[in-house]
């Protein structure tokens, strides 16, 4: 597949999803500052990793887009509030974020915190009352979602990287820690849009499913490293240098430029091998490499 038909696919995933959530808001304008507050940060133009990887699996294994949309609002959801509370003063106090001002900068902290706390809950709202499954995979799936968003998901991997902030992690430590807080949700995605497709969890095929997701979730991370050091922040639309800033444990804190990188390219191969083999894995295929290239 050519750059331009995954920019495509891309950019059709990310309006579908868009319009799925913009039907999740009704007007009230008692709330309007809420309801302000948590579409300024869902609509500032985030790439919609996560819903792409919902639709591709779901497209993957045959199953239509009508039983991933819900599921893809959801993952976005949780991801838009991780990153509005990740930019909070208390945790890395960011004041840029999707080439906006973060939220807190605009609706002050105390809003800031419960566009979150509305979009996380809304999140579970919307997966499980997702009426194009059967109610046993919504049920699965928005389980599947809030346990890999929790404690033992993206929540314990932020709380690592917080923990963290000053004091050396060793390798195994920076590998459970990125593989929280940023796989886990990518293996969520990945998950949820099989589930949708009607893969169950003992299926072989899910297994590859999650292998593919560990593989690139890691490697997202890595490369989201490396752009805090090499990228360009007009790109990023997020500020650049923060991790060394805040001392925060990377995996340029173990490895080289050029070793980094060769790690994710390394990490994206094995990807792509564990989907290779289905009909219609060029997508995905070709999402993989972007994203070890990726320079936003
Ligand atoms: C940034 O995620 C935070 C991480 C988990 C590394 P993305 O790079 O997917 O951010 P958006 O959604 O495109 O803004
Ligand atoms: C954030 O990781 C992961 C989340 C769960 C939000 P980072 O703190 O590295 O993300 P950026 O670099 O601020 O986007
Ligand atoms: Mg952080
Ligand atoms: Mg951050
Ligand atoms: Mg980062």
């Amino acid at each position: 597949m050519t750059g331009e038909a995954l920019q495509l696919a891309l950019d059709r995933n990310a309006t579908m999803t868009e319009h799925f959530l913009h039907g999740v808001y009704a007007e009230d304008p008692d709330l309007k500052v809420l309801l302000d507050a948590e579409q300024y940060s869902l609509f500032a133009g985030g790439k919609r990793i996560r819903p792409t990887l919902v639709l591709e699996f779901c497209r993957l294994f045959g199953g239509r887009d009508e039983a991933a949309l819900p599921f893809a609002a959801a993952v976005e959801m949780i991801h838009t509030y991780s990153l509005i509370h990740d930019d909070l003063p208390c945790m890395d106090n960011d004041d840029l974020r999707r080439g906006k001002p973060t939220n807190h900068k605009v609706f002050g902290e105390a809003i800031a915190l419960l566009a979150g706390d509305a979009l996380l809950t809304g999140a579970f709202e919307v997966a499980s009352t997702n009426t194009a499954v059967t109610p046993e995979i919504a049920a699965m799936a928005t389980a599947y979602l809030a346990a890999n968003a929790g404690r033992y998901g993206m929540i314990g991997g932020q709380v690592m990287d917080i923990a963290g902030e000053h004091r050396k992690l060793s390798a195994e430590e920076l590998l459970k820690l990125h593989s929280l807080k940023t796989g886990a949700l990518i293996n969520a995605s990945c998950v949820l849009g099989a589930l949708a497709a009607g893969i169950s969890p003992g299926d072989s095929a899910m297994e590859k499913v999650v292998l593919y997701a560990e593989k690139i979730g890691l490697a997202f991370q890595i490369v989201d490293d490396l752009l805090d050091q090499t990228g360009d922040e007009k790109l990023l639309g997020k500020k650049t240098g923060a991790d060394k800033e805040h001392e925060k444990n990377t995996f340029l804190s173990f490895y080289t430029i050029e070793e980094a990188q060769f790690y994710a390219d390394r990490l994206t191969a094995e990807a792509i091998d564990a989907i290779r083999s289905f009909e219609e894995s060029e997508t995905l295929v070709s999402l993989a490499k972007w994203l070890a290239t990726r320079k936003k």
